[in-house]
């Protein structure tokens, strides 16, 4: 029988055995996998592991500051910030192929954490790289017995050929919930244990078409609405997440002040969930998503229009890419 203590024993011993007196770096993202897998870390060798986040561009409004206080109070994990957005909007230009999407995004934070590496290198050699997986991105990036190729995940189905670090996964065999139970056990704070999951590719595979610096900004602001909408209404813990995406390559006709547009519409997916496998598209209060469109296509320029998915997964996935 597993308890969440035991699986919090059984793992720490692990990665004492894996690690050594080794160092070893974490890609921090915000969420709550790799959150858990660094303190699992923290806790099996202290300060060997230095944890890095990446700022590629890709972000959600306020996420770097919430990192930044939020998560170095809890733990007093020491913490590196890379400014790499020039980077990823760079390698991300002129794509719009989902999967080669996520690709680049999985491989430039690698050369991001290559740099760190060589950047450390005067303390000694970090040649371990701690990541968040959870069993189903290994699932869903084709790496389980005899599983289709869902979307590659960026931290498995999206890692570079020549990765020169040791990987350290120590949730790669657990669901969220799970991780989540591990997570209190080690005292992390409500705040970070309860956050609803972001794709570590960010806005990146919720802009459909090309990635721009504008369509980000406009996506930003559309999806800052709407986050607070719902956590005015009260519905954080009811959502397991709702993606807002950009339909960038889309444009529709409208009519605002006393003159038509031509915008982007954007789509909001609500869903309720387990564990991501299977989702149910999440009948939100007519009233919620009224404001939610109302405010968005007020206060963002380029969106004319805000559209509600409803579809369960399968046959949707919860990304739409
Ligand atoms: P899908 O779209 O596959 O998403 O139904 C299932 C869950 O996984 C998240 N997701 C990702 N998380 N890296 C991540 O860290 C990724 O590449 C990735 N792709 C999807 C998604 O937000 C949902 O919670």
């Amino acid at each position: 029988q597993w308890t969440t203590s035991s699986i919090l024993d059984e793992q720490v011993s692990r990665i004492r055995e894996q690690i050594g007196d080794g160092k070893a770096i974490c890609g921090l993202s915000g969420g709550v996998d790799s959150a858990v897998a660094a303190a699992l870390v923290q806790r099996a060798i202290g300060d060997r592991l230095t944890c890095v986040f990446v700022d590629h561009g890709l972000l959600r409004s306020g996420e770097r500051a919430q990192v930044e206080r939020d998560y170095v109070a809890a733990t007093g994990i020491r913490l590196v910030t890379v400014d790499a957005r020039e980077r990823f909007l760079n390698a991300l230009a002129g794509v719009t192929d989902p999967e080669e999407k996520r690709k680049i995004i999985g491989r430039e934070f690698i050369r991001v954490f290559e740099q760190a590496e060589r950047d450390l290198k005067a303390e000694g050699d970090y040649k371990f790289l701690v990541q968040g997986t959870l069993y189903p991105d290994v699932v869903e990036s084709g790496g389980g017995a005899g599983t289709a190729n869902i979307k590659s995940h960026h931290n498995v189905g999206g890692l570079p050929d020549d990765l020169q670090f040791e990987l350290v996964e120590p949730l790669r065999a657990l669901f969220k919930d799970e991780v989540r139970r591990v997570g209190t056990e080690l005292g992390l704070p409500e705040t970070i244990v309860q956050r609803q999951p972001f794709p570590g590719p960010g806005l990146g595979i919720r802009i459909i078409g090309e990635v721009t610096q504008d369509r980000l900004d406009t996506l930003r602001q559309a999806d800052a609405i709407a986050r607070e909408e719902l956590t005015l209404a009260g519905l954080d813990r009811q959502i397991w997440q709702c993606p807002v995406v950009l339909l960038a390559d889309v444009r529709s006709v409208g009519v605002q002040g006393d003159g038509r547009t031509y915008g982007h519409p954007i789509v909001l997916r609500p869903v309720s969930s387990e564990d991501a496998m299977t989702a149910d598209w999440t009948r939100l209060p007519y009233e919620v998503l009224e404001r939610i469109s109302t405010r968005i296509t007020n206060e963002v320029a380029e969106v004319n229009r805000v559209v509600l998915d409803v579809t369960s997964k399968p046959p949707g996935t919860i990304e739409w890419e």
